[in-house]
């Protein structure tokens, strides 16, 4: 659909009327109880409910009021300890959002100009940060990891799409949908390569939103090597808490007051209930306790998917384990693979076109669940491949 196509409802901004609904969202509706449910990326965990019921004990002394728009200092404090980032130390480099959806919408929003500046997009990437650089109008470039080298990220194909309008670089890593995750290594080169540019800054955005579920030792953070760089996590996935909707960035001082304004408008502040139950996560040390859990689905989903003969990228973090169809029209897969197998997930083409033609497939199900879904994408697979 164009901007111009007729179908458009005139009453509605054509940026936001153009876009499609998410499919990942389609998909999961259609799925059964019997469904083997590989779909959405969300925990299957539950929470612990006594940070829940310290919550409501404060919430019963002190009310359900707002909070600055910044977020409650001490779960600021907290948050800024943890990860202990050299160029975001304190609590002033802090500010709690609505998951961290929106940490990602106000970053963009206060830090990039429409009328000249160019993001460059790490692909395969989450769907968001498109959707809202093309909401934006912000130019959009994409730099596509390679799916020979199993979607690796590759500092000197980042640095090499840089133009003279790039402003801000997006990655997630680990990584949705491939589970790779950045490595040091990478993460200095291209910091180095950055530092080293003439002009304007160029800032990182990165989404380390799947940090506290990796799989190898090795894993960079542009926090500890980038004075340029938001950081933005949440609890949705650590801590199983999407409910929740607590998330923060981390960025420089001087973006500070700017970002804060942007998320004041947007939200006022984050829910202080849920602010309340994230400082009980933090003052319980619980941020990587679920990690053990996730290393062993991994394995469960590693042995299954080789065992059914596919061709997949070993995850090194996050929970999804990314699937080769070589299927030419993504979505149209998973709603065959749906139909004839009873097996939800995510055509790689929702994260980017250097992606088509994967699969992204969740590893949160019970192993017997992962073992029988595995089995059937292959079977559907082999049998798209005889047709
Ligand atoms: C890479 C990535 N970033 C951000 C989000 C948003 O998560 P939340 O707003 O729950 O923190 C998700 C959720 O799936 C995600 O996968």
């Amino acid at each position: 659909m164009s901007l111009t196509d007729e179908r458009l409802d005139p009453t509605i901004n054509p940026a936001i009327a153009v876009q499609p609904g998410s499919l990942i969202r389609a998909l999961n509706a259609l799925k059964t109880p019997e469904s083997i449910d590989l779909g959405l990326g969300e925990p299957t965990l539950s929470p612990k409910l006594a940070h829940f019921e310290a919550a409501t004990r404060w919430v019963g002394v002190h009310g359900c009021r707002y909070s600055t728009n910044v977020g409650d200092a001490e779960l600021r404090a907290a948050i800024a300890a943890y990860y202990a980032f050299p160029a975001l130390p304190h609590a002033g480099n802090v500010c709690v959002t609505t998951g961290s959806a929106e940490a990602v919408f106000v970053t963009m929003k206060t830090l990039l100009d429409p009328a000249h500046d160019e993001i460059l997009l790490v692909e395969p990437a989450f769907p968001i940060y498109a959707k809202i650089a093309q909401i934006e109008g912000v130019a959009l470039r994409r730099v596509a990891l390679s799916a020979d080298e199993d979607f690796a990220f590759d500092p000197e194909r980042i640095v090499a799409a840089l133009t003279p309008a790039t402003r801000m670089i997006v990655l997630c890593s680990p990584c949705n949908p491939s589970g790779r995750v950045i490595s040091r290594a990478a993460v200095d080169a291209v910091a180095t390569a950055l530092e080293r540019r003439p002009g304007p800054r160029v800032v990182v955005l990165h989404d380390e939103i799947y940090r506290e579920l990796q799989f190898t030792d090795d894993v960079g953070s542009f926090g500890d090597r980038y004075a340029q760089t938001v950081a933005i996590n949440s609890l949705s996935k650590s801590n199983a808490l999407t409910g929740l909707r607590i998330g923060w960035l981390m960025a420089p001082l001087p973006m500070m007051p700017h970002v804060v304004k942007m998320h004041g408008w947007a939200t006022s502040c984050a829910n202080t209930f849920s602010q309340r139950v994230a400082l009980e996560v933090f003052a319980a040390g619980e941020l990587a306790s679920q990690r053990p859990w996730y290393a062993a689905q991994r394995a469960a989903a590693v042995a299954a998917a080789a065992a059914a003969g596919l061709r997949f990228v070993a995850p090194e973090g996050a929970f999804y384990l990314f699937v080769e169809t070589g299927a030419t029209d993504g979505p149209a897969f998973s709603r065959a693979l749906l139909a004839a197998e009873d097996v939800v997930a995510i055509p790689g083409s929702t994260f980017g076109p250097a992606s088509a033609g994967w699969l992204r497939t969740t590893f949160v199900a019970p192993p017997d669940r992962l073992a029988e879904g595995y089995a059937r994408i292959a079977r559907f697979v082999a049998r798209g491949r005889s047709a």
